[in-house]
């Protein structure tokens, strides 16, 4: 059973699988369709797995935040559906978490099959920071099932019931996706090949201090744009318009400016920015401007790093033996505003070495964009997990496993 030989022979066993299933979906209730489908295909290989050493395979996810109660708008029924068409096979689907439904719908499952119960986050059990709220519906969760293996990679940063609690009530092991996500971040954090750059974007600084923070120490080169370069443009004294600003996270990054100096870490900011007078949206049509990072005048706002930025991104890029690289460079879902991030993915499919995509939006970015997802070393379906993990901090999902 490779990777699950801890829990011995899963022949005729329920085995509750916990995925992250948390795709992004679009239109209404009833009607909604995955816009891309990219973690479940990551979810495919545990699941086949186990369902082809004969398990009765109970998958448990969540999708979005609901507040605690059953809401339509995020039922987990449409990604069922299409966990099915990519195993090549029936999936069952219980329409609920832990009660009826899913009871009967595991009892009815043979050797083999698989079942999804429906979003775990439909009851409040499962975020709660009350410890026994959690361990009840973890408990519950528990009796649905004989072992436990965590596959849920962008959810082992949650102290949650499927994450934590129930690997407490069951014999648990990791999943092959959480074991793969682990492996490449190890090599990110324990003496990585150098030149080592991280390309940081995404919206907020506030997101990022931990990591910078970390990163300080350990990268050659950290590279920022999206919209919390914004705020270190500010802090470097110059004007941002109406661009993102986080006022309180100023003096922040002009300590890390002046510790990246001390330290011989090189941060590359841009030198240009795409501005237009609004965000994108679909009554208007965008009209981009390149500006001087400098001078961004004060009706306007970056929504991307200008063209010599991107080739000076890519060539600092270019020698690195190891890239980790996460959050887009600019609002690359509009085509005006895409470049950018399309410059940073294509310069990591050129990397002589290790070439890490951070997840969450960067991950969707580079799909969208178009690139071929085997031109990265790796593509994680952690976006948040992974920047905790290179945070150093303890991801109490994986804690639990290795008690
Ligand atoms: C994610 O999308 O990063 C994971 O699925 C975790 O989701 P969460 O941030 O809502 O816990």
């Amino acid at each position: 059973m490779g990777e699950y030989g801890e829990l011995g022979d899963v022949q005729g066993k329920r085995v509750l699988v916990r995925s992250d299933l948390n795709v992004p979906l679009d239109g209404p209730a009833g009607e909604r369709v995955i816009t891309d489908d990219g973690r479940v295909r990551a979810s495919v290989p545990t699941i086949k797995t186990l369902a082809a050493a004969g398990a009765r395979v109970v998958v448990t996810a969540h999708l979005g935040r609901p507040q605690g109660a059953p809401d339509p708008a995020y039922s987990l029924a449409p990604v069922a559906a299409r966990l099915g068409e990519l195993l090549g096979q029936d999936v069952a689907f219980a329409t609920d978490t832990v009660g009826e439904s899913a009871t009967a719908t595991v009892a009815g499952l043979e050797d083999g099959q698989v079942a999804v119960l429906e979003n775990v986050r439909f009851n409040e059990g499962e975020t709660s920071k009350d410890d026994a709220v959690r361990g009840s519906f973890a408990d519950q969760l528990a009796q649905l099932a004989d072992a436990f293996v965590s596959d849920g990679f962008g959810v082992v940063h949650r102290k949650q019931a499927s994450v934590y609690d129930v690997a407490l009530r069951l014999p648990a092991a990791m999943g092959g996706l959480v074991s793969a996500e682990i492996d490449v971040l190890r090599r990110l954090t324990h003496d990585p090949e150098r030149p080592y750059v991280v390309v940081l974007g995404g919206s907020k600084v506030s997101d990022k201090l931990g990591v910078i923070d970390n990163l300080l120490g350990q990268a050659d080169r950290l590279l920022i744009g999206g919209g919390m370069v914004f705020t270190f443009l500010a802090a470097q004294g110059h004007e941002v318009g109406k661009s993102l600003l986080e006022d309180d996270q100023l003096e922040t990054c002009r300590e890390y400016l002046g510790r990246a100096q001390e330290s011989g870490v090189e941060i590359v900011l841009p030198t240009d920015i795409v501005v237009d007078t609004a965000f994108p949206s679909d009554d208007r049509e965008p009209e981009p401007r390149v500006v001087a990072a400098d001078a961004i005048p004060s009706d306007a706002l970056g929504l991307d790093i200008g063209p010599e930025s991107a080739e000076r991104f890519a060539e600092a890029i270019a020698d690195a033996r190891t890239v980790f690289w996460n959050g887009p460079m600019g609002v690359f879902e509009s085509a005006a505003f895409a470049a950018g991030t399309s410059a940073v993915a294509e310069a990591l499919t050129k990397v002589d070495g290790l070439s890490v995509v951070g997840g969450g939006d960067s991950a969707a970015a580079v799909r969208q964009l178009g690139f071929d997802e085997a031109a990265f070393g790796h593509i994680s379906t952690g976006g948040g997990a992974s920047l905790e993990y290179l945070e150093g901090k303890e991801l109490p999902g994986i804690a639990v496993l290795q008690r």
